[in-house]
């Protein structure tokens, strides 16, 4: 089974609920391993923050080749940050990749990069790749003003692209603050026809669980998809 963790943006929480959705399969005892295919930004330490966090999480581990086949060194849009390695980003390098992934693991958990329609060359963008990886998608939310309308045409663009909403998940935090987090959630999941399948609290990233999201009623989904 693949499930594809998208989200409204960059920087809401896809890696958070990638890892958080990773323990909690684990400490189900499921066979479970993250795909982070496209990661841009090296950190100091020569090493890619999103992929040192889902390798961490796994409970299975797997050459850092195949979970992130394209680590970009610039924090850009991939386009500018492969162009800027001399780089041409391809689908087949991340279908053969997630292939072997695949036959090792019983669930792997893609994070996508930034938004579900983010450029990754010339040709391609990341909406191309999620029809490529052909995965039902796990939309994260942000809980914060503009989020609605983020949220739905987040969920236009899946179904137009022929994918299934595996369901979506509401992040706290982004911003704790935000008042009418309870009344949006009501109101994107009238709107997006899916109920909402779990809030991620503010989490200790390190060790942060799945708290309130509903893995059982996810697994089921997937099973179902
Ligand atoms: N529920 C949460 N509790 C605490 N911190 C959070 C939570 N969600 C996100 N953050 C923090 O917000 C920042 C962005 O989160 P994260 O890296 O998961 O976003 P992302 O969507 O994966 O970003 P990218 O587009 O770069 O992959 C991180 O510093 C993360 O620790
Ligand atoms: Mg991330």
């Amino acid at each position: 089974m693949k499930l594809l963790i998208s989200g409204t943006d960059t920087g809401i929480g896809k890696t958070v609920a990638t890892c958080a959705l990773l323990r909690s399969l684990a400490a189900r005892s499921i066979a479970a391993l993250g795909m982070k295919p496209i990661s841009a930004g090296v950190n100091s330490q020569g090493l890619w923050d999103d992929v040192e966090q889902i390798r961490s999480a796994s409970p299975i581990s797997a050459p850092v080749e195949d979970v992130a086949p394209y680590r970009l060194r610039a924090a850009a849009s991939p386009h500018f940050a492969a162009a800027e390695d001399g780089i041409t980003i391809r689908s087949d390098v991340v279908l053969a990749a997630l292939e072997r992934l695949e036959q090792q693991a019983e669930v792997v958990l893609i994070e996508g990069v930034g938004g579900f329609r983010v450029p990754l060359s010339r040709e391609l963008d990341s909406a191309d790749l999620a029809q490529a990886i052909g995965a039902p998608v796990l939309l994260v939310v942000p809980m914060r003003l503009g989020c609605i309308n983020h949220a739905l045409l987040s969920a236009e663009a899946i179904a137009r692209r022929g994918l299934a909403l595996a369901g979506w998940l509401a992040n706290r935090g982004i911003d704790p603050d935000y008042a009418r987090a309870a009344d949006t959630i009501d109101t994107i999941s009238d709107r997006i026809g899916t109920s909402c399948l779990g809030v991620l609290p503010k989490l200790d990233r390190e060790t942060g669980s799945a708290g309130g999201i509903a893995v059982d009623a996810l697994l089921a989904r997937l099973r179902k998809q």
